[in-house]
């Protein structure tokens, strides 16, 4: 395993690889979640192919400073994590290397990015959009596994990648969760002991609403009243948004007539936990 700072010494080596090469991008702190990312992309390079995973916490993607301060960075955990999942070659570079100090080129997503952690999180998804399109460039990566935790970036990363003709095939790996059900995130770590046990109700209000659907309540009042209520029956969570919509659009909904997603942000404290669940008709 190869792990490389500079991104011209990156490119370098992404270059020179076995093809396909794959590539994970993630912002360290890995868990159980990044651990089947990079399982699932050994899987999809085969023996003479080559994973890449990179860790780079991008701080044009963060909206509060404190958050930024505050993400965990394990390095030596992260590198022995992709060791054992049989990771190729490793990206770690510096905020610096990556954006010169006058940079004036970003790239925004103007749909899809409306709603949900878009509308609470100015500036979030084109710093997302503008990182993975460089860490695409840089790897020139046949294929790149995301999380479908993040769904509305994945969805976003798709347009993306469609829109801009980018020649890298987007894989969606299912959400890994904690045996309470709560989402696997690298934000757990943060929580207080009473928010984290108190955090799986989050997963448990999204699927008691689906339960109020399987009786026949169509109505997105309805069914967010419900998602609602049992989050607030917590005395730590605040809900940052609670919206449902079109699983496709990701426009709010009022009625479920096509597949559509109850998707929710919570914080505990400072720690901003996301989740959501697609809903069937
Ligand atoms: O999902 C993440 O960890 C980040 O948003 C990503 C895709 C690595 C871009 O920084």
């Amino acid at each position: 395993m190869q792990v490389i700072a500079d991104p011209a010494g990156f490119r370098a080596a992404a270059t020179s690889s076995g093809s396909p090469l794959v590539l994970v991008p993630t912002m360290g702190a890995l868990h159980e979640g990044h651990r089947a990312l990079i399982r699932r992309a050994r899987k999809l390079a085969g023996s003479t192919g080559t994973v890449a995973v990179s860790i780079f916490v991008n701080p044009i993607q963060f909206d509060r400073a404190g958050d930024l301060a505050a993400y965990p960075k394990p390095l030596e955990a992260d590198l022995a994590a992709c060791e054992a999942e049989g990771a190729d070659l490793i990206f770690t570079p510096e905020a610096g290397s990556m954006y010169h100090p006058d940079r004036s080129v970003t790239v925004t997503e103007s749909l899809l990015s409306r709603h949900l952690c878009g509308a609470t999180r100015p500036g979030h998804f084109d710093g997302v959009c503008t990182v993975v399109l460089k860490l695409f460039l840089l790897s020139g990566a046949d294929s790149a596994v995301f999380g479908e935790k993040d769904f509305q970036q994945l969805a976003i990363i798709r347009r993306m990648v469609r829109d801009l003709d980018v020649p890298v095939e987007i894989i969606g790996h299912p959400t890994i969760r904690e045996a309470d059900g709560l989402a696997m995130s690298s934000r757990n770590v943060r929580l207080l002991p009473d928010h984290r046990a108190d955090a799986p109700r989050i997963r448990q209000s999204l699927l008691a609403a689906r339960d109020l659907l399987a009786t026949g309540e169509r109505s997105a009042t309805a069914l967010l009243a419900s998602a609602r209520a049992g989050i607030e029956g917590s005395t730590f969570a605040k809900i940052d948004y609670l919206e449902l919509v079109d699983a496709e659009t990701l426009q709010p909904v009022s009625e479920i007539e096509r597949p559509a997603v109850l998707a929710t942000a919570v914080f505990y404290g400072e720690v901003r936990l996301i989740d959501h669940l697609t809903l069937q008709p």
